[in-house]
């Protein structure tokens, strides 16, 4: 009987029913389920003024206290460690784990999948992520990125409807539903199901490529060259505003300072050089843009 040690923090509850969906098809795994918790922290659904509060630390991917939890095991034969990303980043839950003596202990020597329930920007933090598991001595060997399908700017919209009222609903009855559709996460039973067959022969060699053919990765090019540039900027100011915090400076004056920043270049700057590079440069960027896929895609992943 194989030992699965499957882990995740969830919010809404989106990313439990993604993981349960996924885990469902596995047979023959004793799974040891953990849902991570944390002490009166980040209320859900936000206030808006919490919600860009928690950019610097998440950013800095400084620890926060977990509520307890256990293992069953000492060691596993594999992990599957479900996380989300805030502020291009890992949240702040999941950061906080992935610096857990006892966790990385169960890390070491162990295949570990991930698998992210995102709006649309998960590769900075898988960046994160991966170099974690993988400076703990795990294996990573395979990745499954779910994330909201609507056009960036419209899921902007909706995630922050849906983060500010906890309603999983369109707002103004126009804009396209928030968050990862019903349909995806009914379907990510699809990748449980490769998993499984892969778990038969405990080799996890070609288990990627695999999830790959299903759809478990899918890259923009648009998200591709905002990522590139925007986890840079988030880094200034979660140091910046640190370091004015620190002087004794007014934080949440800095923190507004920062809400209006990121509208602005979200909803204004990134549009006009988006328009720019796919007019002038995106033409040239062809193979460099697939080789990023390309490395985005097995991220970690030998
Ligand atoms: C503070 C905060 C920041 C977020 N930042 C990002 C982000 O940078 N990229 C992204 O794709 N999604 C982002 N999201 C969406 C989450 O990754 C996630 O999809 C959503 O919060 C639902 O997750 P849940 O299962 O924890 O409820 C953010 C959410 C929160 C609450």
């Amino acid at each position: 009987m194989k030992k699965i040690l499957c882990l995740n923090y969830s919010q809404s509850g989106q990313l439990h029913d993604i993981i349960e969906n996924f885990i469902a098809p596995i047979e023959h795994a004793e799974i040891d389920r953990v849902k991570i918790t944390i002490k009166d922290r980040f209320q859900f659904p936000w206030k808006v003024n919490n919600f860009y509060d928690a950019m610097p630390e998440t950013v800095l991917e400084e620890p926060i206290e977990l509520e307890s939890f256990s293992f069953k095991e000492e060691n596993y034969d594999l992990i599957i460690l479900g996380y989300q990303p805030w502020f291009l980043s890992p949240s702040m839950p999941t950061s906080s784990l992935l610096q857990n003596d006892r966790f990385l202990k169960r890390v070491k020597n162990t295949p570990v999948i991930t698998i992210i329930g995102a709006r649309n920007m998960w590769l900075n933090a898988h960046d994160s992520v991966t170099n974690r598991i993988r400076s703990a001595g795990g294996q990573m060997v395979g990745n499954i990125a779910l994330v909201d399908r609507a056009p960036n700017h419209a899921s902007a919209v909706s995630i922050t409807h849906w983060m500010l009222t906890g309603k999983k609903t369109r707002k103004w009855g126009i804009f396209p539903l928030p968050g990862v559709s019903d349909e995806d996460i009914k379907d990510v039973s699809k990748f449980g199901i490769t998993l499984n067959e892969f778990l038969k022969s405990n080799n996890f060699d070609n288990l990627q490529p695999e999830l790959i053919k299903k759809g478990a990765v899918r890259i923009n090019s648009n998200i591709l060259f905002i990522e590139g540039k925007a986890k840079k900027i988030f880094l200034i100011w979660a140091n910046l505003i640190k370091k004015k915090e620190a002087e004794g400076k007014n934080r949440s004056f800095w923190i507004k300072f920062f809400r209006i920043y990121l509208n602005v270049a979200l909803f204004g700057v990134a549009p006009i050089l988006l328009f720019f590079d796919i007019l002038l440069f995106r033409p040239f960027k062809m193979k460099v843009n697939k080789k990023k896929k390309e490395h985005y895609a097995y991220l970690g992943i030998k």
